[in-house]
């Protein structure tokens, strides 16, 4: 990819297409347009960091109503291993990730990352997983998908609020950028894990992001200017979300774990604005009653903190499908677990391949809990026309991928069984 036009776009869009293009250029154009930003230090003491990579709700910044607001820039990173792990790569890898909590707050100003593996990198152990941990290979996981699957070894998920954290963050990672806020680089990842180029996904969500991007050709300009996704409504409520005690694995030598899954899709959005009323979007994106009951507003607005899924609606499910529409959150939330959501969601919007799309990201305790969601979301048990099942009309997924990511302990190249 070149670099952008900086003539044609606003200053925030620049930014955030400098993300998806990368490497060393777009981080030195990112500098000089960022200047002025003041970035916070890291902690000196990185052992003072919570246990759990995936502790972010606590730092992370809220809505007006009290929900977790989303770090606005992603990177995902696929890694390959060079040779097989030893003590001396553990090492390196350590320090490297050292190196960034040294660098930046553990906050959306700063810097939030995991690093997960795949079943792929496990599978070079003599050991088996434990049995506390629930990875299987990933599968497609519908009958209208044939998905690629993440078979490298592991993924590093670098988010936040500034471009020039992520694409900083990444250089300084693979030998490319000495110094990163003040903190010089001493050890990277070179040598240990190549970066696959060719999969690395980046996004962003937040208000207004999605409706930036209606230059990319298939986002169509009725884009709603204050949705913070590409579909038009907010999401990630509070009281729908799993806490992040809920996705932990308790026992076994990855306790302070946790699985995550990335689905990456492709959204034909130009059919769901174009052809579909607003009335239409919120019957398929919630239930039909909250499009009865006008209970969501322009993208999401009078829902506060949470999206108005009662158990009646969910009951109603089967009734409403029969009826004609079914809705995508009322049938995911058939899958909740005495009234609680299994999946703590941290998705995010893409234009990767200039197009738009979604990094569906997940956390569950284990990739089971995934799977029964999402066979919940497909709804094949339901007699409905496959265009007013939910949204699943509009969703094309390519790639799916599973990871453990062990407790920050255990985050450096982990044995299959450490014990
Ligand atoms: C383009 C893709 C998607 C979009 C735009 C989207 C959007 C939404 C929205 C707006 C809600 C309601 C608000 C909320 O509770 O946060 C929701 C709920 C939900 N979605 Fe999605 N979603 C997408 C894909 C998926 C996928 C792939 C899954 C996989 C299982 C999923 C699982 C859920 C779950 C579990 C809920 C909450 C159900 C509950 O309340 O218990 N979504 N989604």
């Amino acid at each position: 990819m070149t670099l952008p036009d900086r003539s044609e776009l606003s200053r925030r869009e620049y930014l955030r297409t400098l993300v998806a293009v990368g490497g060393a250029t777009a981080l030195s154009a990112c500098l000089s347009e960022s200047n002025a930003v003041d970035i916070p230090a890291g902690t000196d003491d990185p052992s003072t960091l919570p246990a759990r990579q995936y502790a972010w709700n606590d730092t992370l910044l809220r809505d007006d109503d009290g929900n977790v607001k989303p770090p606005e820039h992603h990177v995902l990173l696929a890694l390959s291993l060079v040779d097989e792990p030893t003590d001396g790569s553990r090492t390196q890898l350590e320090d490297a990730l050292e190196t960034l909590e040294r660098a930046y707050e553990w906050s959306n100003d700063g810097l939030l990352f995991t690093i997960g593996y795949t079943p792929a990198y496990f599978e070079r152990f003599d050991d088996a997983l434990p049995e506390s941990v629930d990875l299987p290979e990933p599968t497609a996981l519908t009958s209208s998908e044939d998905p690629a699957v993440d078979e490298f070894d592991a993924v590093v998920h670098l988010a936040s609020d500034h471009s020039q954290v992520v694409l900083e963050a990444e250089e300084g990672l693979f030998g490319n950028h000495d110094e990163l806020n003040g903190v010089a680089v001493e050890t990277d990842l070179t040598g240990v894990f190549e970066r696959l180029e060719d999969q690395r996904r980046t996004g962003f969500v937040g208000a207004g992001l999605p409706a930036e991007h209606t230059d990319v050709s298939d986002v169509p300009d009725s884009v709603p200017e204050d949705a913070p996704f590409f579909m038009g409504f907010r999401s990630g409520f509070e009281r729908n979300q799993a806490t992040e005690d809920r996705v932990t694995i308790e026992e076994g030598p990855f306790a302070g774990g946790t699985t995550q899954h990335i689905e990456s899709m492709d959204l034909q959005l130009r059919t769901w604005f174009e052809q579909d009323s607003h009335p239409m979007r919120v019957r398929k994106l919630f239930s039909p009653e909250h499009a009865d009951e006008d209970l969501v507003g322009d993208v999401g607005e009078k829902l506060t903190t949470t999206n108005g899924l009662t158990d009646e609606r969910i009951d109603a499910t089967e009734a409403d499908a029969r009826r004609g529409v079914v809705g995508h959150a009322q049938k995911a939330a058939r899958a909740r677990v005495d009234g609680e959501p299994p999946l703590l969601r941290r998705d995010f919007n893409t234009v990767d391949g200039d197009s738009p799309g979604f990094h569906f990201l997940a956390l569950q305790h284990g990739i089971d809990d995934f799977i029964r969601v999402r066979e919940a979301m497909t709804g094949a048990d339901l007699d409905v026309m496959h265009a007013n099942n939910g949204i699943l009309s509009y969703l094309f997924v390519n790639r799916r991928g599973n990871y453990l990511l062990p407790p920050r302990s255990l985050r450096a190249l982990p044995r299959a069984n450490p014990q």
